[in-house]
């Protein structure tokens, strides 16, 4: 049986909770396969709004199996809060939600760590979530992590002391004042410690072979979007994972041919946070607009997104490094009302126009080229079916598809999950 993907194909953000969440009704198991509580992903149904930041979105389906996979870094802290938040929804997670023993912790210390390292950036600071990830992913490649697995044994505490001052000679090494308190961190972090190791932790790379031979349908959840990835994102403006398709291969222990469908999600135009180039960001009227119908601010740490047209060289680039089958199309909603909506369909470059995604999109190297395309006034947000949909929205869909060479099959009217169109 194949495993599914779902991926962000933009900066983050794009809306992946609320698909995994429409499409887990299909699937036996949800699996995690990156990042960590820098995301934030959003559910709405029956009128209460949930987000998750390492959970696995398919935790308020009734049966469906939710696996945090080798590839995530953990805050047990936060992980402990949110699994607080789901307590009055009476969700048997001692049963449901699985934790690989390879997944790595995030320590008090990776957070002072983060918090350093952006500040001594100055002016070329990432925007780090300073949820510690960068660090994290430095001490699982430089082989010095702790994973969830050594939890297990019983000289844990010394190897987390071990590797703790470790880290407080580095942060010696950048002399920056911080506002933290450690101690009380430490507290707080030994008590999540407990909540963690109430889920069942696994060798989840075998569990999922097993689902797979036993004809289980499994769906592999993306975080950040493609163009934060650490190699094929707008280096060194990226998270610290592979957020592109391969990552599902790495980050759950699946193997290449065992991926199905591939599902894009993207917004209907495009947002990021955090610093870096951003070639169709809008500093006017239609920017703000965007940001605030679409309510664009951030659902781990509120910061209000930068906003733009829709860029379909950058996305042109995310459907092919990630082989995507099938798009979804988020926030058409948002778009209602701009008599003109625009499409970066090429870049101005000093070489000429290019029609693919450069090594440096900064803003002095390239500009975007727009197709202009005619706007609908019509509210989506009540619409049911295909059939419904303004016929320049439509116009939009079929341009999109002609370009991207894929169907789009699902467009989001809003954030509930009965505002999804199915098509
Ligand atoms: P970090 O992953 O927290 O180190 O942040 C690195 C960059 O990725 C920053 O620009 C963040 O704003 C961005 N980022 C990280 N996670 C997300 C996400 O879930 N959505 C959108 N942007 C993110």
């Amino acid at each position: 049986m194949a495993v599914d993907l779902l991926l962000g194909l933009q900066w983050g953000d794009e809306g992946k909770g609320k698909i995994v969440d429409v499409l887990t009704q299909s699937y036996d198991i949800i699996a995690r396969f990156q990042g960590g509580p820098n995301a934030g992903h959003t559910l709405e149904f029956d009128g209460i709004k949930h987000v998750l930041h390492t959970i696995p979105s398919g935790i308020f389906h009734p049966t469906a199996i939710n696996l945090i996979g080798n590839g995530v870094v953990i805050d047990p802290v936060i992980f402990q809060k949110e699994i607080e938040k789901l307590e009055p929804f009476n969700i048997a997670l001692e049963t449901k939600l699985l934790i690989s023993k390879k997944a790595h912790l995030i320590l008090p210390t990776h957070r002072l760590l983060d918090a350093a390292a952006e500040q001594a950036k100055g002016k070329a600071k990432i925007g780090s979530t300073l949820k510690g990830i960068g660090p994290t992913y430095m001490d699982k490649t430089g082989r010095n992590g702790m994973r969830v697995g050594t939890l297990l044994l019983e000289d844990w505490k010394e190897r987390y002391e071990q590797l703790k001052q470790k880290h407080l000679h580095l942060l010696d090494q950048f002399q920056q004042e911080l506002a933290f308190d450690l101690e009380q961190a430490e507290v707080e972090f030994f008590d999540s410690i407990e909540a963690l190791k109430k889920c069942p932790l696994v060798d989840s790379e075998h569990y999922l072979h097993q689902a797979m031979k036993a004809g289980k349908k499994i769906l592999a959840e993306g975080a950040q979007g493609s163009l934060l990835d650490i190699d094929f994102g707008t280096y060194p403006f990226v998270t610290s994972s592979t957020t592109t398709a391969a990552g599902a291969c790495t980050g759950l222990g699946i193997a290449p041919n065992s991926i199905g469908d591939v599902f894009g999600i993207f917004k209907a135009y495009t947002t990021r946070v955090g610093s870096g180039p951003f070639p169709t960001e809008l500093f006017d009227a239609d920017g703000e607009r965007m940001g605030k119908v679409g309510n664009e601010f951030g659902a781990t740490t509120g910061r209000a997104r930068r906003c733009g047209w829709l860029d379909l060289v950058a996305l042109k680039y995310s459907v092919r490094i990630n082989g995507v089958t099938q798009l979804m199309m988020m926030k058409g909603d948002v778009l209602s009302g701009f008599p003109k909506i625009k499409v970066c369909t090429a870049y101005q470059t000093p070489e000429g126009p290019i029609d693919y995604f450069p090594y440096d999109v900064s803003p002095e190297l390239v500009t975007p080229i727009y197709t202009e395309l005619e706007g609908w006034s019509e509210d989506l947000t009540q619409l049911g079916s295909a059939d419904q949909l303004p016929e320049s929205l439509h116009a939009y869909i079929d341009f999109l598809e002609k370009e991207l060479e894929t169907p789009i099959k699902i467009v989001s009217v809003g954030p509930d999950r009965t505002q999804t169109i199915f098509r």
